[in-house]
């Protein structure tokens, strides 16, 4: 039986993305409801999603699933790591404030993660599911698609940012999508009980 899934976001792009990688998983994904918001207080992606998750569980007393996510590079310590959408207004400013911040520095490494929460209706967290995928900053933007960072994120063994990737490439490399394929196996066998 198809079960229904509330995906603690607000934003259709996000959901949208999320039923591409849960397809065929046994459940139906819907917006949470508008009017309820949830802050993002956690120091950590894990807290961020499971507080979002559990949340949206509670109030809509269904099963809730959320992600959270964000870019770490090793030389500014883990930064922006959580605050990556608070890094500035937009995605060039966020991208100028990190290459600023970056300057000359020779150590580019950099990582994507991705945390993926699910919760039961009371709120109890059930699955939870982490992806990382690791790369280079890169000293100034490169290719046009795809969203946030993905310009200045390179990925040596495919000699192409995420900006450059094919939708698909990028899907079977990334960080959300490593998280989301380590969660559909599980996701299964709970929408089968
Ligand atoms: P959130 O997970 O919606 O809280 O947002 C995380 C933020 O991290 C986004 O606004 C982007 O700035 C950044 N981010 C997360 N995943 C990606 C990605 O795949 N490409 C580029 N930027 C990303």
């Amino acid at each position: 039986m198809t079960k229904l899934l509330v995906v603690a976001t607000g934003n259709p792009g996000k959901l949208r993305e999320m039923q591409a990688y849960l397809e065929n998983s046994g459940w139906e994904l819907t917006l949470k409801p508008e009017e309820l918001e949830i802050e993002e207080t956690g120091n950590t992606f894990t807290a961020n999603a499971c507080l979002k998750a559990s949340q949206v569980a509670q109030v809509t007393g269904q099963w809730a699933i959320a992600d959270d996510s964000g870019l770490q590079v090793d030389a500014l310590d883990g930064a922006p790591g959580v605050y990556s959408a608070r890094y500035g207004k937009t995605d060039a400013e966020r991208i100028a404030r990190l290459l600023r911040e970056l300057g000359n520095e020779v150590n580019r490494q950099a990582q994507f993660v991705c945390v993926v929460a699910i919760a039961r209706p009371n709120g109890a967290i059930v699955l939870q599911a982490e992806g990382v995928c690791r790369g280079e900053i890169l000293h100034a933007p490169r290719g046009d698609g795809g969203f946030g960072y993905d310009p200045i994120f390179y990925v040596p063994e495919k000699l192409l940012t995420f900006a450059e990737m094919t939708r698909e490439l990028k899907r079977s490399i990334s960080h959300r999508g490593k998280a989301f394929a380590a969660l559909i196996p599980q996701l299964k066998k709970i929408s089968e009980n």
